[in-house]
């Protein structure tokens, strides 16, 4: 008997809710709570099985407390934005509820992420007996089980890791981002980061290039490399990693859009007077690209994310590669929804699903390579994303 109450009514927030509603015996009752009522009820009315909704303001603390005083679920799965996670945690702790979520803070004024707010509150949830879990979606998520899980069973110690995430759907649009518009372009046009010997080394933003050559089919694509939140939690708790990085596929044509977005300022955060009005150009950005959720039914092909793992085993060197391979046409069919959303979401109920059968469950703030892997792998399989393991003779990357 759990009630959970999920926040955030959009692309992600509308897979979370598909795939609580199809575990009734977990998830026995679900609250969809949003900004947007309405998205809420669209997204109840495609399921099987009846869900309630509500009307919130998540950086609200003192609404959003009294809502969950009101329905006391045991915990909340934050799909909202990065924006709203401190709010939302600060809500939890007043109402006493367990909470988690799928990407780590970012404060709206500057575009920067990092786990140090949230892991700030460490003390806090273990006084009051209550769990956090932090970044329960792909990447991060996924990818950090996907390494706690190759430490566990194929290394001694891992020396080099590469995350490397690819879309190779295509959705038709000539600019379109798979998720929330801003929060994508944000991290896109950020510095390049990565970990190298104890330290991170700074890159301008997409200046480090590779090809990688997917597997089943995918074949060659073009990848940069990119700052990701996973690479600061997981250098923390498996220090003997040399160096960490995060690579991401691009095309062509969405690079050449963005350059020319931000070369005439259309990607900046600081608001401009516009007919004496202030508007920000990303969000008034966002307000003009295509939303998310309507690339849905568009998008063909698939996506294939994934860790190489490179380190010794019984004093032998060897390299490791896991992988999940998803496909677009397929989510859609079954959550309405592309296979960006269908990846974080999946993994959000898991990790959700782990916190109520007392699998994972600690008073705190945790990231998710610090608990077993074993059994949401298990549930990986078991819930729409398998994975793959093979053994590799070189890593596949040139640098
Ligand atoms: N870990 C991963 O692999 C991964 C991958 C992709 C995305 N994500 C994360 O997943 C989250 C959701 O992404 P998405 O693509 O679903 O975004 P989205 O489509 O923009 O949906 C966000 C939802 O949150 C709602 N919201 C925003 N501010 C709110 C507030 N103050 N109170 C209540 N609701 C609020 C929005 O309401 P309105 O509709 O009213 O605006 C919208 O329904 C983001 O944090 C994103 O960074 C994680």
């Amino acid at each position: 008997m759990s009630k959970v109450l999920i926040i955030g009514a959009g692309g992600v927030g509308g897979v979370v809710t598909h795939k609580c509603a199809q575990l009734a015996d977990v998830f026995t009752d679900i609250i969809l709570a949003s900004r947007t009522e309405a998205k809420c009820k669209k997204i109840a009315a495609q399921l099987k099985r009846p869900i309630r909704t509500a009307q919130v303001d998540a950086d609200n603390v003192p609404e959003l407390t009294a809502l969950l005083e009101k329905e006391k679920p045991s915990l909340v799965i934050n799909v909202a934005l990065p924006y709203q996670d401190l709010h939302i945690m600060d809500a939890c702790l007043n109402a006493g509820i367990h909470y988690m979520d799928t990407a780590n803070y970012e404060p709206p004024e500057e575009a920067k992420f990092e786990y140090s707010w949230q892991w700030a509150y460490q003390d806090k949830f273990e006084q009051a007996g209550l769990m956090a879990l932090l970044g329960s979606g792909f990447d991060p998520g996924v990818t950090n089980v996907y390494t706690a899980y190759l430490k566990k069973h194929y290394f001694d110690e891992i020396h080099e890791l590469d995350i490397i995430d690819c879309n190779a759907g295509d959705h038709g649009q000539p600019f379109a981002t798979n998720f929330n518009p801003e929060i994508n372009i944000r991290e896109v046009t950020a510095n390049g980061r990565y970990w190298q010997d104890g330290q991170w080394v700074e890159t301008p933003p997409l200046s480090i290039k590779d090809t990688y050559d997917f597997p089943e089919g995918i074949g060659p694509k073009n990848m940069y490399l990119m700052y990701h939140e996973e690479l600061e939690s997981i250098t923390k708790h498996f220090p003997e990693i040399k160096r960490a990085r995060f690579w991401m596929t691009f095309g062509d044509a969405y690079l050449k859009h963005l350059e020319v977005l931000e070369n005439v300022g259309m990607t900046g955060i600081e608001p401009v007077i516009y007919n004496g009005v202030e508007i920000v150009p990303l969000q008034f950005l966002k307000a003009v690209l295509p939303d998310p959720s309507s690339l849905g039914p568009l998008t063909k092909g698939r996506t294939c994310i994934g860790c190489v793992a490179k380190g010794i085993k019984d004093g032998k060197e060897r390299i490791m590669y896991i992988y999940n391979i998803c496909d677009h046409e397929a989510c859609y069919e079954e959550v309405q929804s592309q296979a960006i959303s269908y990846t974080t979401g999946v993994p959000a109920m898991i990790g959700a699903k782990m916190m109520l059968e007392g699998k994972w469950m600690k008073a705190g703030v945790w990231n998710m390579e610090q608990f077993d892997p074993d059994p949401f792998m298990e549930d990986l399989n078991s819930y729409g994303l398998p994975w793959t393991v093979v053994e590799l003779k070189n890593t596949g990357l040139a640098s």
